[in-house]
């Protein structure tokens, strides 16, 4: 069993929160900066469980996270999802984020939304 910790994190934020959720499941967690286009992405088993952290922009989950996401291809994991927000709103980010995972085989078994700073980075 693998836990994969997955953070699109421009500014960091995310990516702490990731880290720390990923380390209380299983301090041995492999780490994905899905910022990058360069990734080789794994082959799943069905008891890895995947940890998988996002912004809100504009309310949105990045539409190029969808994209660097559509590359992974679950069967039944256990994922945790979270999305990180500024202290406008998180909107419907968070149902977002689990309706991209869904579809995928990858079924949100822990959700939540969490604070951090509200940075300018216009990582779209
Ligand atoms: C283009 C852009 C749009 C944002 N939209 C929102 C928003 O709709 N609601 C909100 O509360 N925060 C918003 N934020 C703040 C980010 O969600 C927050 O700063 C980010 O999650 C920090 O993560 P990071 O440090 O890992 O990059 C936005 C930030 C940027 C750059």
């Amino acid at each position: 069993m693998t836990t994969y910790c997955l953070h699109f994190s421009p500014c960091g934020s995310i990516k702490s929160y990731a880290m720390e959720m990923a380390d209380a499941i299983d301090s041995s967690y492999v780490s994905f900066d899905l910022t990058r286009s360069d990734l080789s992405i794994p082959v799943l088993k069905k008891d890895d469980i995947i940890v998988v952290a996002v912004p809100v922009y504009g309310g949105r989950v990045p539409k190029v996270f969808a994209a660097r996401m559509s590359r992974w291809k679950g069967c039944g994991n256990k994922a945790i999802s979270a999305v990180v927000y500024g202290n406008r709103a998180y909107d419907d980010a968070l149902l977002e984020l689990n309706d991209i995972l869904l579809p995928m085989e990858m079924i949100p078994v822990a959700s939540g939304a969490f604070l951090a700073r509200h940075v300018l980075h216009p990582f779209l």
